[in-house]
C-alpha cells in the first residue's frame, strides 16, 4: 500500500519552547500559530509511504536520493513511536520531496513531521481522527502537531500523549492575514530547536523562564480575541510581546542564544517605522534569524517595498492562511 502526504509549515504566534517531557514532546506552555502558504513560492512537503512486507528495515529517499543518515535515523525514530502507539508493525519506504530549505528556520520540520504523520495516519484508515494525527505529528517535531491543522491553530500542552495535541481554531477562511517572511539566512540553524529549548529549560534563571511559561495561555486567549475579531492592532501587539519575551529567554540561556542576524535588526526597525506610518506590520521571529511581518493584503506590497531595501535580505516570501496537511494522489515512489 502507498499513501502521500502534503503539509505546509507553520508560524507560531504563541511560541513553543521547551518540554515538560523530551521524549514525549509534552511541552512546558500551550501554542498557538498560523499555517502558512506560500503565494510566490510554495512551501509544501510531500511523503509518500510505502508498505514493505518483507524488509527488515525501513528505507528513507530524500528528493531521489538514498539517506542513510542523520535524516534516515530521526525518521526511523519517529516512525517507531508511530508504529508502537497504533500497533502497525510493517517497515515503509519513505519518499520525500520539499520546496524549501529544512532547517533553514522556515518551520520544516513541522512540515515534514506532519506529512509523515497525514500519509501514516492513511496507512492506517485513520486520516479523519485529526486528534491521533496530531499526536503522531508532535512525535516527530512538537510544531509539527499544528501543522496537521488549517487555518489558526492552538496546541493545548496537555500532561501525557494523549492529551498533548492540537485543535483548529479557526479554519484557512476565517480571515486572510498574510505573513511575509524576509529571509536573511537559508543556512540550517546554528542550533536546532530541539537543543536549544532544552538548554533554555536547564539554563534560563527560573523567574525568567517559569514567566514565559506563565503568559502562555493569557497571550493564546488575547490572540484568539483578536483573530474572533479580525483586529490586527490587539493581535500584533501580542505577537510581538510573546517575540520580546521569546527573545529574553533565548538570551537568558547559557550560554546565550542569539539566532539574530544584523538583517534581522534592520528588518525589525524598518517594521517599527512603518507602523509610525500608520501601517499595520507586526514583526518577530523563530528560533532563526528569518523575520515573520504579519499584515492585512492592501499593506503587501507597501510592506515588501521596505523591507526589500533592508541590506542581507536574500529573498521574501508571501504567505496566506494555509491548510492542514492531507493526502494527495500523485505518489513519489
Ligand atoms: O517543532 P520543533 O521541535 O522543531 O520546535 C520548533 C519550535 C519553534 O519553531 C521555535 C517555535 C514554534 O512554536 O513553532
Amino acid at each position: 500500500m502507498i499513501k502521500t502526504a502534503l503539509s505546509h509549515p507553520n508560524k507560531a504566534l504563541v511560541i513553543y519552547w521547551g518540554n515538560e517531557d523530551d521524549t514525549l514532546r509534552i511541552p512546558t506552555r500551550s501554542s498557538l500559530s498560523m499555517t502558512l502558504q506560500g503565494i510566490n513560492h510554495p512551501l509544501d512537503y510531500i511523503v509518500s509511504l510505502k508498505t514493505m512486507r518483507s524488509s527488515e528495515r525501513d528505507k528513507v529517499i530524500i528528493d531521489g536520493i538514498e539517506d542513510k543518515g542523520e535524516i534516515y535515523s530521526h525518521f526511523v525514530h519517529h516512525l517507531d513511536a508511530m508504529r508502537r502507539y497504533t500497533g502497525l508493525r510493517e517497515k515503509v519506504e519513505v519518499t520525500t520531496r520539499t520546496s524549501f530549505p529544512v532547517g533553514s528556520g522556515l518551520a520544516g520540520s513541522a512540515a515534514s513531521a506532519s506529512a509523515l504523520a497525514e500519509a501514516f495516519a492513511g496507512l492506517i484508515g485513520k486520516t479523519t481522527d485529526t486528534r491521533l494525527k496530531s499526536i503522531m505529528a508532535r512525535r516527530g517535531s512538537g510544531s509539527a502537531s499544528r501543522s496537521v491543522f488549517g487555518g489558526f491553530v492552538m496546541w493545548q500542552k496537555g500532561n501525557s500523549d494523549d492529551t498533548s495535541y492540537a485543535k483548529q481554531l479557526f479554519d484557512e477562511n476565517h480571515w486572510d492575514l498574510r505573513n511575509v517572511i524576509a529571509m536573511v539566512s537559508s543556512n540550517p540553524k546554528k542550533i536546532r530547536s530541539i537543543d536549544g529549548m532544552q538548554l533554555s529549560k536547564k539554563t534560563c534563571p527560573e523567574q525568567v523562564y517559569s514567566g514565559f511559561v506563565s503568559v502562555a495561555d493569557p497571550h493564546i486567549e488575547q490572540i484568539s480575541a483578536a483573530l474572533s475579531a479580525r483586529d490586527i492592532a490587539k493581535l500584533g501587539a501580542s505577537y510581538e510581546e510573546e517575540n520580546y519575551l521569546f527573545r529574553q529567554v533565548c538570551l537568558k540561556t547559557m550560554p546565550p542564544l542569539d539566532y539574530w542576524m544584523k538583517g534581522t535588526h534592520d528588518i525589525l526597525n524598518k517594521v517599527v517605522n512603518l507602523r509610525d506610518e500608520g501601517i499595520p506590520a507586526y514583526a518577530g521571529t523563530d528560533a532563526g534569524p528569518n523575520v515573520h511581518i504579519f499584515t492585512v493584503p492592501k499593506q503587501v506590497k507597501r510592506v515588501i517595498r521596505t523591507i526589500q531595501e533592508v541590506e542581507g535580505v536574500l529573498e521574501i516570501i508571501h504567505c496566506r492562511v494555509g491548510e492542514g496537511s492531507h493526502l494527495i494522489e500523485e505518489h513519489l515512489a
